[in-house]
């Protein structure tokens, strides 16, 4: 296993649209532990195959605090089938934006269509955290990030930062 490298924005890989997997081999199984050892390193709860350099489908997350018993889930072609009618408002932050929070809606229970690592179709129903993680996941195989949920001029200062510090 191995610790792999966080693409950070403004990356353009961040902004692209990720493919289904239709195979799950040795590279995809392999690619998911070393996303479950990257994210566990960074630290962080959810981590998306893109934001490692990947354009796939699989999203890893695991939302247990320290000190609590792991809890990874591994989700291939996450497709969410439902959500509630109720939107929570709570702060965020991404792996890729280091340093940046923001406050974003989300569904705040959702049912989520996956093949697991074995490739067996399997659905969760999710709510809170865990709810919140997996929409943030599944936005970013569709080239999504939180800043995108924000008002223009919040997203814009956070993007003017982002830049000034990278100078
Ligand atoms: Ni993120």
């Amino acid at each position: 296993m191995s610790i792999l490298n966080i693409l950070k924005e403004p990356n353009k890989l961040l902004r692209q649209k990720s493919a289904e997997i239709h195979v799950i081999d040795e590279e995809i199984k392999n690619l998911a532990k070393d996303m479950l050892e990257t994210m566990y390193n960074a630290p962080g709860i959810g981590l998306a195959a893109v934001q490692v350099g990947v354009l796939k489908r699989l999203i890893v997350v695991d939302i247990s605090k320290e000190g609590e018993k792991k809890n990874p889930i591994f989700l291939i072609n996450p497709k969410i089938v439902w959500k509630s009618d109720i939107l929570v408002n709570n702060e965020e932050g991404c792996l890729s934006i280091p340093g940046y929070y923001g406050n974003v809606d989300r569904y705040e229970s959702c049912k989520v269509e996956y093949l697991d690592i074995e490739g067996k179709l399997n659905n969760i129903n999710v709510s809170g955290l865990l709810s919140r993680c997996i929409q943030h996941e599944v936005d970013h195989c569709n080239g999504v990030l939180f800043i995108d949920h924000l008002s223009q001029l919040k997203r814009e200062i956070i993007q003017k930062k982002i830049q000034k510090n990278n100078l």
